[in-house]
């Protein structure tokens, strides 16, 4: 079977027949049927078209950007922690509305030397024992010491602080603190996903205004559940000049039109996760067909910046070579902007990393999970495409020109 998938992938792979085999909707051709042939053209109505169809259909519309009331308090800095190699603070982001007052914990961890550093901003979906602040407990989820061995400050942040990870009715988390009490929600009212999403942002608030991290140069990575947040996120919030999707799956980097043996649909994941989507996506149980978007077009939202999907060969249920395909299709994109997308047209064998362009993709041996590979294939991209960037406007949203300007990878 998955040869058979391949085989039509790769009869495709020139473009529009890929579009064809799988009828994915083309993120280079507006809703009203024009072709999308400049840069400008993307930026100006492309990209904010396609960003609305997301807000609309899938993830829904968060009420509110940065609070006005946000609040930082860097409650703990600790010199000298990881054998001398680290400075530890611990940072509560709180904000408030209507319905009360929400708090993130930031753990963070910045190297001693090298400031401002590049960071990796964990949305950690499994549990405070990955994020141990005093790490006793030390688990490949979260390498914090490799991190910074590696030049990087290490962040993580629970997304249960942002929301709970439970169909609760939108009561508890962001949405009862900011969502109108009482009032019947919108079909398209933000989901969990998207909760967590602005979770992300508001700690990115936050990591602008440190002055050992370098803001230009922050990564956002999530697994699993994580990585469709990651992945919603760095298209909501261009200040992430690189996004890692890992082992993301369906409503993540995974094309929802592939409908592949053993993996999760649309109808499986809103069945299990009601509230992760907006109401809308609902409507799309089994009628992936009639989405107007699929998952390549969120990938396609990074452009130009740095994306990185890592799949693992045994998680069927996150179909695999539908998240390689889903970063393939989305490189048309990119080589509009000026620059190189994925630079492969085969779904790769395991362990062979595709980096070359400015999306990279590896395809681990084994289970669903985020373990050492993956991590040291995200560091291995990072070195090669975001420390060279520093002190660049190349990875800077804005800086469409110099991207332009700079296609050397
Ligand atoms: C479930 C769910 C997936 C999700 C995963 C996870 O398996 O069906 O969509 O990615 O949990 O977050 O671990």
């Amino acid at each position: 079977m998955r040869t058979n998938l391949t085989a039509v992938a790769l009869a495709a792979s020139a473009g529009p027949l890929l579009a064809g085999q799988l009828n994915l909707p083309d993120p280079l051709t507006t809703t009203n049927g024009l072709s999308v042939t400049s840069a400008q053209m993307w930026r100006q109505t492309r990209r904010p078209e396609i960003l609305e169809l997301f807000r609309t259909h899938v993830y829904g519309r968060a009420p509110l950007g940065r609070p006005t009331n946000l609040k930082f308090d860097v409650w703990e800095s600790a010199p000298g922690v990881m054998d001398g190699a680290a400075t530890r603070k611990q940072v509560r982001i709180s904000y408030q509305g209507p319905g009360g007052e929400g708090r993130i914990n930031l753990v963070l961890f910045v190297p001693t030397k090298g400031r401002p550093a590049p960071c990796f901003l964990l949305i950690c979906n499994r549990g405070a024992t990955n994020l141990d602040p005093t790490r006793v407990v030390k688990t490949e989820f979260w390498p914090a010491e490799r991190l910074i061995a590696r030049g990087y400050a290490a962040a993580a942040f629970l997304n249960a602080d942002v929301d709970p990870d439970f169909p609760d009715g939108f009561t508890n988390g962001v949405h009862g603190i900011f969502d109108a009490p009482g009032q019947k929600r919108a079909p398209d009212a933000w989901g969990t996903l998207a909760a967590w999403a602005w979770g992300a942002s508001r700690v990115m608030d936050y990591l602008v205004t440190d002055t050992d991290i370098d803001a230009e140069r922050v990564a956002l990575i999530g697994h699993s559940r994580g990585g469709k947040t990651a992945l919603w996120a760095g298209a909501e919030d261009e200040r992430f000049a690189f996004v890692v999707s890992n082992d993301s799956g369906c409503g993540g980097a995974a094309l929802a039109r592939r409908r592949a043996p053993r993996a999760e649909t649309i109808a499986a994941i809103n069945q299990r996760f009601p509230h992760w989507f907006c109401e809308n996506y609902h409507r799309y149980n089994n009628r992936e067909d009639e989405l107007p978007v699929d998952q390549h077009m969120l990938a396609a939202l990074i452009a130009p910046r740095l994306l990185c999907i890592g799949s693992a060969s045994e998680d069927w249920w996150a179909d695999p070579e539908g998240e390689f395909l889903a970063g393939r299709e989305a490189s048309r994109v990119y080589q509009l902007l000026g620059v190189e997308g994925l630079k492969a047209e085969e779904w790769p064998p395991p362990e062979s990393p595709r980096h070359d362009g400015r999306i990279g993709y590896h395809l681990r041996s084994g289970k669903h999970g985020l373990t050492e590979y993956d991590w040291e294939r995200y560091l291995d991209f990072a070195d090669r495409h975001l420390r060279r960037a520093a002190h660049g406007a190349r990875n800077h949203p804005t800086a469409g020109s110099s991207e332009q300007r700079d296609n050397s990878d």
